[in-house]
């Protein structure tokens, strides 16, 4: 593994760690909740303490990086090149507000446009997945064996609310139909999380952000699974995305189906 992954690594982990353990100390706090775009688009005080957080202790150790976060305390990015952070500090804020459970602390390190280093936080379980190119993916240091490559029939598919509840997706449930059946957690990470495990065939999602999905990327990459658009082509990490993070067999019925 290169030095400069290594020794990034454990900067990141530390980091995660000390982060991790504020949130949880802080779990039950009344939390400061304002609506985005839309009242199901929030974001509380922790999202944006931990995004910032993260910014400070990014551009101290690494200052030439540039950093996109869901929260808007990064940069704007327009390009790939060089090295480039992905932050989504809560990802499932609704479920963090709501349920105090179930949402996840993410990041994801591009070099030039490819994705060399990932962390998925599951905070209420102190439980991290972590991915770097070349080395796999692995659960608190214990490594993830690559699933099997089940058809849709064989295993569940998880989606987000959109594809359940918006018409113009009426013909994409029967991908759901295929499958033995259907999961929604609400949080892209986790979702991730479950196709890398092989709890769940196939992830299928729209209008995903950048940081929603630059994670995921790399853990589908090192376990022999699919990350493509809807579309077949590949993930565009500077726009939003309809993905399938999904085993080969299903990412192929699911291409199929869809067109
Ligand atoms: C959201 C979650 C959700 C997905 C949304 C995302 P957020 O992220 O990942 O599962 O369906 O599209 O925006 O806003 O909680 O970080
Ligand atoms: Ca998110
Ligand atoms: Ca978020």
């Amino acid at each position: 593994m290169p030095e400069n992954f290594k020794s990034r690594d454990k900067i990141i982990k530390e980091w995660i760690n000390e982060i991790g353990r504020v949130v949880l100390a802080n779990i039950d706090s009344q939390l400061e909740i304002e609506q985005k775009t839309t009242p199901n688009d929030l974001v509380t005080n922790m999202d944006k303490w931990i995004e910032k957080e993260l910014v400070k202790n990014i551009r101290t150790v690494f200052p030439s990086d540039r950093i996109l976060g869901e929260e808007g305390f990064g940069d704007s990015i327009e390009d790939m090149k060089g090295t480039v952070w992905f932050v989504d500090p809560i990802d499932g804020t609704l479920n963090f507000i709501l349920q105090n459970e179930n949402f996840a602390l993410m990041l994801a390190v591009y070099e030039d446009g490819i994705a060399v280093q990932s962390y998925i936080y599951v905070v209420t379980l102190d439980r991290l997945y972590s991915a770097i190119k070349g080395e796999g993916v692995s659960c608190d240091g214990q490594q993830l064996p690559e699933p099997r490559d089940s058809a849709l029939n064989e295993g569940m598919l998880a989606t987000n609310s959109s594809i359940m509840i918006e018409e113009k997706y009426d013909h994409i449930r029967k991908i759901a139909k295929a499958s033995l059946g259907l999961r929604l957690i609400g949080s892209a990470g986790l979702e991730s999380v479950e196709v890398a495990k092989g709890s769940i065939v196939a992830y299928i999602a729209t209008n995903l952000k950048p940081w929603d999905v630059a994670p995921g990327l790399l853990f589908m990459e090192e376990l022999g699974l699919k990350a493509t658009q809807f579309n077949n082509e590949p993930l565009n990490l500077l726009e939003n995305n309809n993905i399938i993070f999904a085993t080969k067999k299903a990412h192929q019925e699911i291409i199929k189906l869809l067109n």
